[in-house]
């Protein structure tokens, strides 16, 4: 990476190697506005709307600034239903950057997790994985099978100076393949990185410990590369072995290794749509149908073209380490700002945002009351910040409707690639530190409406008691007029 040195600063500052050349106008409601648009949005930040949000740090999915290179290949676009010359671009790009021979476009990276589950996943089976994600286990359960996460304990320990917090314990995989029987288990997932505990990424040697013991057994390993990029970064600054290796050969080590590699090109490749990518034919033609099935003939699987070629430049893009490191850097230095004031922060910083420890943050707060449902509402009315819930409300039920409390509860506050300046990571982390002085003023939440799947993404709450009015009478006396 660019070693650029400050003559002058007092702090380390992370440098853009962007420049900005579109920009979009921001609004910032009063702090009575915003208990209300809380409460209109049920208490759940995915139901505010964007012109009442001043930082949209809600994820990196779909929002990162996209490059110059990048809109300009969305002109080229060729629209054709079969046979598109954007296709046929795409994939001489994900055999240079994946090295895979074969391809399957999705609309998005949850779309590859159907079609895994619908092609390979009985009743019975058993998916391990290092930690889950949301949506993929959501398809695995749907499926009649369940995960189960096979994480190294250091993965919970909310700070410490472990560099791979994301690591399988390679003994725990072991033994479960042993215990269900491997023909119960039609694949291993590593989800390189993590997303819900706190963007913590893998070690290379840990991926590659783990396709092997795939390989040993007879299942096979199945790389979600959605969070990859940021992954990419960490091993390259924090893997000894790997400090030479350029993130090409990085990228080309991993995905050798795998049977079966699919992303979310939402976060892998700053664009929008998905895919999934093999060497291995006979795995390709199972799930073949099932594309023009439910996402779209086998040129676009319902990507839309243009976004296919922003996909392309931006896959190349992720093997430059310049731009890599943006995600990282920023949320590192709000990380590291946070927690020198105190605020309980999961460390090291992780790639995809910052994630705040909210079961520390209100500590006493009853798990039951949604702490990091409440920490992310009390965020928005704070600073008309949107960060996103990580914890309880992010989990099912079990199947017999008793809640399952999650062994985290974090608030992530996602940094977008390019998108945020260095002074507005500032006012996010002068407005926490604000909140976490004020932190005995904020209570819980309660469900009044509560979907069954998914239930996160469109459940709606309700604060108990009036603690939201008296965090904005605080705000007032602390703030004056200020927005
Ligand atoms: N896998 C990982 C690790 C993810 O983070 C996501 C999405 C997906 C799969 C699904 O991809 O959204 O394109 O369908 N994470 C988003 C987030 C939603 O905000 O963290 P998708």
């Amino acid at each position: 990476m660019s070693q650029i040195k400050f003559y002058k600063s007092e702090e380390q500052v992370p440098l853009e190697m962007h420049k900005v050349r579109v920009v979009q106008k921001l609004f910032l409601p009063t702090v009575e506005e915003r208990v209300r648009k809380i409460n209109e949005a049920g208490n759940n930040t995915f139901l505010l709307q964007n012109r009442d949000v001043y930082m949209d740090m809600l994820t990196d999915s779909g929002v990162n600034a996209m490059s110059d290179n990048q809109v300009a290949a969305m002109f080229q676009a060729d629209d054709s239903y079969a046979g598109s010359e954007t296709c046929n671009r795409l994939m001489k790009v994900i055999k240079e950057v994946f090295g895979t021979e074969f391809f399957l476009p999705a609309h998005q990276g949850r779309a590859c997790e159907n079609i895994l589950a619908e092609a390979f996943v009985k009743p019975g089976d058993v998916v391990p994985m290092n930690y889950h994600f949301t949506t993929t286990k959501a398809h695995i359960t749907r499926k009649g099978g369940s995960v189960v996460e096979v994480i190294s304990e250091k993965g919970f320990v909310a700070q410490s100076d472990e560099p791979f917090k994301g690591n399988f314990d390679l003994q725990k995989l072991e033994a479960l393949i042993q215990e269900v029987g491997p023909e119960h288990v039609p694949f291993v997932c590593i989800e390189a990185g993590t997303n819900l505990i706190g963007g913590q990424p893998l070690s290379m040697e840990n991926m590659l410990a783990v396709a092997d013991i795939c390989r040993k057994y007879g299942v096979l390993s199945v790389l979600d590369a959605s969070l990859l990029q940021d992954n990419l970064y960490f091993i390259k600054t924090r893997e000894e072995s790997c400090k030479y290796m350029s993130i090409k050969e990085i990228m080309r080590t991993i995905c050798d290794k795998m049977d079966l590699i699919y992303f979310s090109s939402r976060k892998l490749g700053f664009a929008r749509g998905g895919a999934i990518v093999s060497n291995n034919e006979k795995l390709i033609i199972r799930m073949k149908e099932f594309i023009p099935l439910y996402e779209g003939f086998l040129t676009y699987g319902g990507m839309e073209v243009r976004s296919m070629e922003a996909m392309a430049v931006g896959l190349l893009e992720t093997l430059d380490e310049d731009i890599i490191s943006q995600g990282p850097i920023f949320i590192e230095h709000l990380v590291k700002e946070l927690d020198a004031y105190g605020v309980p922060m999961i460390l090291p910083a992780g790639g995809l945002g910052a994630h705040i420890n909210a079961m520390e943050f209100l500590e006493g707060m009853p798990q039951k009351q949604y702490p990091a449902g409440s920490l992310a509402a009390a965020l928005y009315i704070a600073g008309g910040i949107r960060g996103m819930e990580r914890g309880t409300l992010s989990e099912q039920r079990e199947p017999d409707g008793t809640e399952h409390f999650a062994e985290m509860e974090l608030v992530r506050l996602a940094c977008p690639r390019r998108v945020f300046t260095l002074s507005q990571i500032k006012y996010c982390a002068d407005r926490v530190k604000w909140l976490y002085d004020n932190r005995e003023l904020i209570g819980g939440l309660r469900w009044i409406e509560e979907p069954n799947v998914l239930r996160f993404f469109f459940g709606r709450l309700v604060p108990i008691g009036d603690w939201q009015d008296k965090l904005a009478a605080k705000f007032r006396e602390d703030f004056g007029d200020s927005l």
